[in-house]
């Protein structure tokens, strides 16, 4: 899969070596495309660097894990190129107000599939998402079809069982596990290598 990841720090980098061992093809998206951080990041795993508009152009699935008051900007600035393409919204807004942008993407880019994804826990799960023989899940919300199981695929490559709370519309329900996450490793002191399962008897 073709993958584009906006930002390339904690997070992009974290899912970035994630898919890039699973056989993906990743371009990180960066406003700094001489970055020698960056660059050192994508020569080990063999992934591109280029601008954000072309990671935008060359991923089929376009993960943002830029700062949450970097959304809207960057949005407005893509938003043509943004049509048609499967969006992973991982950004959390911190200011107040929401914490995903998907109002933003509905305004600015409603022909992109967005699902709500890789918010909710801090990366330490997505760099190791065992406990003991247990695996970690994660919610997720988006659209059914395609583009899901891409999503699916994905959060599967980083070692997660994915998890769908159902469309776009759950957005606040999966923003509240990143709240619950926040206020158990922070609030209550449980620490950031922390995460969710959900219990059935199915398998
Ligand atoms: N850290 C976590 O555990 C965690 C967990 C879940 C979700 N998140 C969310 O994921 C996002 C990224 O978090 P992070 O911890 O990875 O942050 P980070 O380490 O500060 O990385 C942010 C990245 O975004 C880039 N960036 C900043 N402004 C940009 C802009 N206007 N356009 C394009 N790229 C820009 C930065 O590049 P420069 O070098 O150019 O500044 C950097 O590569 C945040 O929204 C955060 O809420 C974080």
């Amino acid at each position: 899969m073709k993958v584009a990841v906006l930002g390339a720090k904690i997070i992009g980098g974290t899912l970035a070596r994630k898919w890039a061992r699973a056989g993906h093809d990743v371009m990180f998206g960066v406003r700094s495309v001489d970055n020698p951080e960056t660059r050192a990041l994508a020569q080990e795993l063999g992934a591109a660097v280029g601008s954000v508009g072309e990671a935008i152009a060359f991923g089929e699935v376009v993960v943002f894990a830029i700062p949450g008051q970097a959304m809207s900007e960057t949005i407005q600035a893509h938003a043509a190129a943004l049509d048609g393409k499967i969006v992973i919204d991982a950004a959390n807004r911190m200011g107040g107000g929401a914490m995903n942008s998907a109002a933003e993407f509905g305004a600015h880019a409603p022909g992109a599939q967005v699902y709500r994804a890789f918010n909710s826990l801090g990366w330490e799960n997505f760099e190791n998402p065992m406990f003991g023989d247990l695996q970690a899940d994660l919610f997720y919300c988006g659209p059914a079809g395609a583009g899901q199981e891409k999503v699916e695929a994905l959060i599967g490559a980083v070692g997660l069982r994915p998890v769908c709370v159902g469309d776009l519309r759950q957005v606040g329900l999966v923003d509240a596990i990143g709240s619950l996450w926040f206020a158990l490793a922070f609030g209550q002191g449980m620490g950031r290598h922390l995460a969710f399962k959900v219990l059935t008897r199915q398998a």
